[in-house]
Parts: C-alpha cells; sequence; structure tokens
C-alpha cells in the first residue's frame, strides 16, 4: 500500500503488529514501517515468516478440529488479524455452514479490509468488531457479539498469536481469566504464543532486538503459557511446539521447532 493511499484513522509511521504481519505472511497491506520493523526481526529471527505461516496452519488445523470432533459452531477471534485466505470462518463453514464468528482486532486497517471477514455463508454468520484486547470486559458486552453468538452455549475462543503483544504478566493473567470466566461449560480456547523454550539463539538478544522493533512484545516459555491454562482440560497434545500440534503432514516435512518459535494449545473448560 502506498502512502497517499492511507485510509484515515490509520498512523502509517508506526509499525503496527497486524500490518507486520501481514508484511511476513506475503501481503500487501504494509507501509514502510511496518516493513522496517518486520526486517529488523527477520534479521535476529530468519525463519520469521515460516512462522508466521505455521501460526495459520495451527489456527486451520485447530478450527477444523473443534468443528469435526468437538461440534464446535460459535467462535470470537481476538486478534483476528488482516483477512488473508483460510479465515476461520471460511474452515468452519465448510464442515459447518451454519458456524458463527466474531472477529474482533484493534488495529483499524482491518476493518478497511474487513469485507473478507463477512462474506459468510448464507446459513451463518459473521461479524467484525474494533476493540481492544487489553478491555476484555468492553468486548464481551458488546452488541455485536451477543447478536452474533450466544456466550451461554459453547465457544471457541480463539487467542492466536496475540497475547505476546500483553506484555505486562499481572494484565494478561487479568484479561485471559475475565474472558475465560464468561465462557460455557464445554468451550474451548485456542491460543498461540512465541516461545524462548526452542530458541537457538541469545534469549536476551532476541529481547533487545523486539524491543527496538517499535511493537512491545514478550515471549514466554511453554511453562508461562501452561500457566494460563490451569484448571483446563488440555486437548491432546497439550502445549507443543506449533507444526507438532496434531500434524497432518509426515514427520520429515514438519517445520523444526527453532525455526518456529511458537507454541500452541487448545484447552476445554470443564
Ligand atoms: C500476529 S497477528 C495474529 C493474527 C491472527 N490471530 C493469526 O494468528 O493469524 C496479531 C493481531 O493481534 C492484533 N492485536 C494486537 N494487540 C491487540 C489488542 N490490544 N487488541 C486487539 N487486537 C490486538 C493485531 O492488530 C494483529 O492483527
Amino acid at each position: 500500500m502506498d502512502i497517499e493511499q492511507v485510509p484515515s484513522g490509520i498512523d502509517a509511521s508506526r509499525a503496527h503488529p497486524a500490518r507486520r504481519y501481514d508484511y511476513w505472511l506475503g501481503g500487501k497491506d504494509n507501509f514502510e514501517a511496518d516493513r522496517e520493523s518486520g526486517r529488523l526481526v527477520a534479521a535476529a529471527f530468519p525463519t520469521i515468516r515460516m512462522s508466521a505461516i505455521e501460526n495459520r496452519r495451527f489456527l486451520h488445523r485447530a478450527v477444523r478440529h473443534l468443528t469435526e470432533e468437538a461440534g464446535i459452531r460459535q467462535f470470537l477471534d481476538i486478534g483476528a488479524g488482516l483477512p488473508s485466505a483460510g479465515n476461520v470462518h471460511e474452515i468452519a463453514q465448510e464442515i459447518a455452514p451454519e458456524s458463527r464468528v466474531v472477529y474482533v482486532d484493534n488495529d483499524p486497517i482491518v476493518l478497511v479490509h474487513a469485507r473478507a471477514l463477512l462474506n459468510s455463508s448464507p446459513e451463518g454468520r459473521t461479524a467484525y468488531l474494533e476493540a481492544d484486547l487489553n478491555d476484555p470486559e468492553h468486548i464481551l458486552g458488546l452488541a455485536g457479539v451477543h447478536e452474533t453468538i450466544d456466550l451461554s452455549k459453547p465457544v471457541a475462543l480463539m487467542l492466536l498469536a496475540v497475547f505476546h503483544f500483553m506484555v505486562d504478566d499481572e494484565a494478561a493473567h487479568r484479561i485471559f481469566r475475565t474472558l475465560r470466566e464468561r465462557l460455557a461449560p464445554g468451550s474451548y480456547i485456542v491460543f498461540s504464543h512465541a516461545t524462548s523454550d526452542d530458541l537457538a539463539g541469545d534469549p536476551e538478544e532476541h529481547r533487545k532486538v523486539n524491543n527496538m522493533s517499535g511493537i512491545p512484545f514478550r515471549v514466554r516459555t511453554s511453562a508461562e503459557v501452561a500457566e494460563f491454562m490451569e484448571g483446563l482440560e488440555l486437548v491432546e497434545p497439550g502445549v507443543s511446539s506449533l507444526p507438532h500440534w496434531r500434524p497432518n503432514v509426515p514427520e520429515r516435512e514438519r517445520a523444526r521447532p527453532e525455526d518456529i518459535c511458537m507454541h500452541g494449545v487448545v484447552a476445554r473448560i470443564p
């Protein structure tokens, strides 16, 4: 996107997570500040693009699993990102056309492209809402949420590659608890997060690069990811490197954990 085409309300001079992620995924909805930040991270972690792709693949496998095996028909995807192929409703509605999905993101550029997210099957329904994960009570109270999904019935809450932007541990746990406590028994949480467990280099070096890249970022260990899930039932294989979570390709074709440095988990609310 050229700087002349910046839609109003969007600050193109600073890197934003949605647009930087779009850059890594090969999209066109990003500006020079996003690309500069993306290149900085890629210089320290050259497989970042693979990592973004594996994160999308994890999302696809998790949605497919929940729709096919757990009977989930409602999804709340917070930090949904820019539409690319294979959004939650596209996967779920292919299996169960009546599936309903609410997408939430705080980057106004997502709204500019939200039409792709709103392309629901006639039997189902989708909504896109601009809101901030830092205020989960606000999200849970939004009319657009209640008009689309019924929180008294099981829902899959999708929190993919978004909690590493919740850098303050206490706030991150409060946000997670607030969301989880509002979900009906039988709901699921799908979670992915950057991890230091598999880092080949010095985690301190990576931390410095992340701090310089203009977007505050907090890498967590798999034990720290597991702490969020306390009291929940983990779907096999529990917290694992993304390419190893219920893989659908032979082992020799799976990405190496050290190239991805992201862990994922699917947990059920008892
Ligand atoms: C790395 S992208 C992940 C997109 C998608 N969940 C996926 O896994 O493919 C992170 C997304 O989280 C969004 N995000 C970051 N902080 C947020 C916040 N405080 N509230 C809502 N969305 C946020 C960004 O705008 C971006 O779209």
